[in-house]
């Protein structure tokens, strides 16, 4: 057994120790070096490190004039449009920081495995390319740069998600946290959930319906771009994040107790309502096809498909997808020209089952 002095990494280093193999290596509290990424155990955690990076892109490689001159027209947008994109890109412009927060200054303390670490580094690049895209938008269309960043504080129903999603990153980053005891693995567990689960993948699909509505329409079709590049990128997030809850699980059956699968249940249940209220502000009136009773269905649809991911039976039994539009938009190759900009040729990090 190879030993270290913790499991940051960080630790002195045992000279005598033996080499690690695959079977000393576990997802939390483990044992083995994790400066040691070979011999891989997670080769899903290996392939998704290896798909994000064929997926590299930078906002700044995507044209902006055709939404520069529609934002700027008086009369290519209605009043509803605008409100939705201020609030969807309002949302956004904090959500990626929040997400890379916890990502870099929770997740990664916890994580015990070198492969996961691996792409937990990509991800956090990702996080950073995301917020940048909307520094850029912001740039580009000349919005009020206080009036985006500050609209987590500012607008009740962006406020709510954000400090319900906070509450469980809190704990695990203060220093004197650490796994290792059921009750706090179940504090990583459900940090897991809030952020991977939740966060990116219930909250920002509203946001991804939205904007990709706009760029069926050929409007803000430099957003909708960049946005299917986000989205992209957050379907590997999701998937890598329910492969390391599922894989927790397996390794520490003792955790997923009847109480705390009902507690996740109750998470997924108030983050769905979070979620409905966020769609409902940001779209008082519908619109673009995505009316308040769509969206509602399309939320429960994809809380039930997230529960399922996790091993949880459904939560609202609603089978069917009314925006199955947006599963095929993750698609690149498929999709080249949807929104008629440019062709560009990014390559594609092979079939991703997102949803
Ligand atoms: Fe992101
Ligand atoms: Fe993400």
């Amino acid at each position: 057994m190879t030993t270290v002095s913790d499991g940051s990494g960080l630790g002195a280093i045992d000279s005598g120790a033996d080499r690690v193999s695959v079977d000393d290596k576990s997802m939390i509290n483990a044992r083995a070096d994790v400066n040691q990424l070979l011999p891989l155990k997670y080769h899903w955690a290996w392939d998704k490190y290896l798909a994000g990076c064929a997926n590299h892109w930078m906002p700044t490689e995507v044209a902006m004039q055709a939404d520069v001159a529609l934002w700027h027209s008086a009369d290519g947008l209605t009043d509803d449009e605008r409100l939705m994109i201020r609030r969807n890109l309002g949302f956004f412009a904090t959500a990626e920081s929040l997400v890379a927060n916890n990502l870099v200054l929770a997740v990664y303390r916890q994580i015990t495995n070198p492969e996961c670490r691996q792409y937990l580094l990509r991800q956090a690049f990702e996080e950073a390319v995301h917020t940048h895209t909307f520094q850029y938008i912001c740039e580009s269309l000349g919005l009020v740069e206080g009036e985006l960043f500050n609209m987590y504080r500012e607008v009740p129903s962006i406020t709510e998600k954000d400090a319900w999603a906070l509450r469980y990153t809190r704990n695990l980053e203060n220093p004197d946290f650490a796994t290792g005891t059921t009750e706090t693995d179940q504090d990583f567990l459900r940090d897991l959930v809030a952020f991977y689960v939740i966060f990116e993948g219930m909250w920002f699909y509203t946001g991804f319906a939205q904007i990709l509505s706009l760029g069926r329409r050929n409007k803000m079709v430099g957003i909708a771009e960049q946005f299917q590049y986000i989205l992209r990128d957050e379907s590997i997030h999701l998937n890598f994040g329910i492969d390391c809850i599922n894989q927790i699980k397996i390794e520490n059956p003792h955790l997923w107790t009847p109480g705390f699968q009902a507690e996740v249940a109750t998470m997924l249940t108030e983050a769905c309502a979070l979620e409905v209220a966020y769609a409902h502000d940001t779209m008082p009136r519908g619109m673009l096809g995505l009316s308040a009773a769509l969206c509602e269905q399309y939320l429960r649809f994809i809380t039930d498909r997230r529960a399922q991911q996790i091993g949880l039976d459904p939560i609202f039994g609603e089978d069917e997808n009314p925006f199955p539009w947006l599963s095929e938009a993750v698609d690149l190759r498929k999709e080249k020209n949807f929104f008629e900009t440019r062709v560009t040729e990014y390559q594609s990090g092979g079939s991703l089952a997102w949803d």
